[in-house]
């Protein structure tokens, strides 16, 4: 990690004053509403879109030039509901344009950062993943500035980003504002879900409440390290909902049972089960890696994460040795049908997820069959 990167030479400026991000004095040439750092991504571009569709002028920064000459090509490069022909318009009219020149933070009032906050192949979170990518801009940003932290972060990362810009001899107004939306669906929750914001100061709060008033009226005010808990706890309790959903199916399958039927009993006309999920691949970009990052930032004592982790990602498991025994033999002749898993829904965290990847790394012939249980 590299917050201990030595201060810039440049003074300090009290309150809003801007100072020009090569050090000279005067006011910095702001043509820009909002730089998205990380903005080509599935959380980033719609957002871009969203702001851009409502009058803000915004670029998006990246470091994938691929991704960036998409989308200035006025071309979406996933799957997104309704964003499409928003983004033609932005790019069209010049609201939205995407760069790989980092100097184009120094170009915008208010940098959004969001981008990957992945675990690595053991479980551990990057907590350098938002400085790192500040630090690529440093030499840019200047005083008086709102950074907005959008990517879900392990706790304290917040912090350790307000350290470093203050290390920098920054004075910028830091934000945590969490993205909450599901791939797929971020035209419209963009615009619907209330929107937490948090900030250890109340110049920045107000800030970053103006600048996403824009969107929505629903603002839900916290304490900065209450909010990026409240991230992590959306995601986990989402994750820990499917694993039980998941563990029932196993149990009632396990004893020949069909748990749909099981599932229809309990919820029907009785409120208080009504949101037990229908069994499924659960995980997503995002769900699994948020609730190890909880269990990281709880020094791994984090149980209950940990047993879900082991039952969603089991799933894959369970249904092979259902329908394949022994992986060194064919099934003799037809297994009994497992009871339906939640349709998958390619779009969303249901299905893209790393329990896929071990379907994947079945057989052809299992993989299909599983396939087939699932769908
Ligand atoms: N995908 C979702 O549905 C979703 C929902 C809510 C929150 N989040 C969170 O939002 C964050 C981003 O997720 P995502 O799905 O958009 O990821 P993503 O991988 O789709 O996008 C990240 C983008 O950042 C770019 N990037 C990486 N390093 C960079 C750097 N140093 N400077 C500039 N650009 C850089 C990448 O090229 C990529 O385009 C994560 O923290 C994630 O947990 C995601």
């Amino acid at each position: 990690m590299t917050y201990d990167a030595k201060p810039h030479h440049r003074g300090r400026q009290a309150g809003m004053q801007t100072q020009r991000p090569n050090g000279e004095a005067g006011p910095v040439a702001r043509c820009e509403d909002v730089v998205v750092i990380g903005g080509c991504g599935r959380v980033g571009l719609p957002l871009g879109i969203a702001l851009a569709s409502r009058g803000r002028s915004v670029v998006l920064y990246d470091i994938n030039q691929a991704a960036t000459d998409v989308v200035n090509a006025g071309e979406l490069p996933f799957a997104e509901e309704g964003a499409a022909a928003p983004l033609v318009e932005a790019v069209r009219a010049g609201r939205l344009r995407a760069t790989t020149d980092p100097a184009c933070v120094g170009r915008a009032d208010t940098v959004i950062v969001v981008v990957g906050t992945p675990v690595d192949e053991h479980l551990n979170p990057d907590l350098g993943a938002v400085p790192t990518a500040l630090e690529r801009c440093m030499d840019h940003l200047y005083d008086g500035q709102l950074i907005i932290l959008r990517s879900t972060v392990h706790p304290g990362v917040t912090a350790l980003t307000e350290r470093l810009l203050e290390r920098h001899g920054l004075d910028i107004d830091v934000a945590f504002c969490p993205e909450r939306i599901a791939e797929g669906h971020a035209m419209t929750e963009l615009f619907e879900l209330p929107q937490i914001v948090s900030a250890r100061g109340q110049r920045a709060l107000e800030r970053a409440t103006a600048f996403f008033a824009v969107l929505t009226d629903k603002i839900v005010p916290l304490e900065l390290e209450e909010a990026e808990l409240a991230k992590l706890y959306t995601n986990t309790w989402r994750y820990i909902k499917f694993a039980t959903a998941n563990q029932f199916w196993m149990m009632a399958n396990d004893a020949g049972l069909d748990f749909t039927r099981v599932r229809q009993a309990i919820t029907q006309d009785y409120p208080r089960a009504a949101d037990l999920p229908m069994p499924g691949f659960a995980a997503g970009p995002c769900l699994f890696k948020d609730t190890m990052q909880l269990a990281a930032a709880t020094n791994n004592t984090f149980a209950l994460g940990h047993a879900a982790m082991l039952v969603n990602e089991g799933l894959p498991n369970f249904i092979v040795r259902q329908r394949w025994p022994d992986p060194m033999k064919p099934p003799k002749r037809p297994r009994p049908a497992l009871s339906p898993l939640r349709p998958p829904d390619q779009r969303s965290e249901t299905w893209l997820n790393p329990a896929r990847s071990t379907v994947s790394s079945c057989s052809g012939a299992t993989a299909s069959s599983i396939r087939a249980t699932a769908s």
